[in-house]
């Protein structure tokens, strides 16, 4: 299954981030862990988070960019639920062979990412794609969604269809085969 752990600071604000739910939260095998909502003040349950990952083949991290980076929750549930010896470090082999999806939203559009010394969005996914490496899973083309400021409902309709098909695909490409009812003895 896919698990989205999706990170919006004021989800009923929302306005693409919630398009993209929208899109793909009837899909069956798709479930979303809505940070902001489940923890309103930051005490995660990270037994509970570290049973959802252990049931998803796929780990989507879907939220807004906030200044270059993460917002601060889902900062925090990293920090918290990859613990060493779980998902790093000594028998920490729990997130191993598992897919990462980043599925992020940004305001500006590619030229607001030409600035400093390292001049484009893909630089961006490095500590996120870094943090997935190093716990053993497949990081996959990301998701982005620019322009937010600015687009339109056709522009957002398209987004979500986009996503939807993103991850309908990934379920099939990974489904098992159906059961051919032989050779159970
Ligand atoms: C605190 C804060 C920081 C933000 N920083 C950035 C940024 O660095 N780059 C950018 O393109 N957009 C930035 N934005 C805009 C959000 O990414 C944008 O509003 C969001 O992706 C739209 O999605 P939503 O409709 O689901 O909220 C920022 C927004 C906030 C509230």
């Amino acid at each position: 299954m896919i698990l989205i752990i999706y990170a919006h600071p004021y989800p009923r604000h929302s306005h693409a981030n919630h398009r993209l739910l929208q899109a793909v939260k009837d899909i069956p095998d798709v479930e979303v862990r809505s940070l902001y909502e489940l923890y309103p003040d930051f005490n995660i349950d990270i037994n509970a988070e570290q049973r959802a990952l252990a049931r998803a083949d796929m780990v989507v991290f879907q939220h807004p960019m906030q200044w270059y980076s993460l917002p601060p929750l889902l900062k925090l549930w990293i920090d918290k639920v990859l613990e060493h010896g779980w998902a790093y470090g000594h028998d920490g082999d729990a997130l191993v062979g598992k897919d990462c999806l980043w599925a992020v939203t940004s305001g500006g559009d590619e030229h607001h990412f030409e600035l400093g010394d390292f001049p484009n969005f893909a630089v961006l996914a490095q500590p996120l794609q870094a943090t997935a490496i190093y716990c053993g899973m497949n990081w996959q083309p990301y998701f982005a969604v620019h322009n937010t400021f600015t687009c339109n409902e056709p522009a957002l309709v398209a987004a979500g269809e986009a996503y939807r098909q993103r991850l309908v695909e990934y379920l099939m490409e990974h489904s098992e085969p159906a059961d051919q009812g032989v050779g159970h003895g």
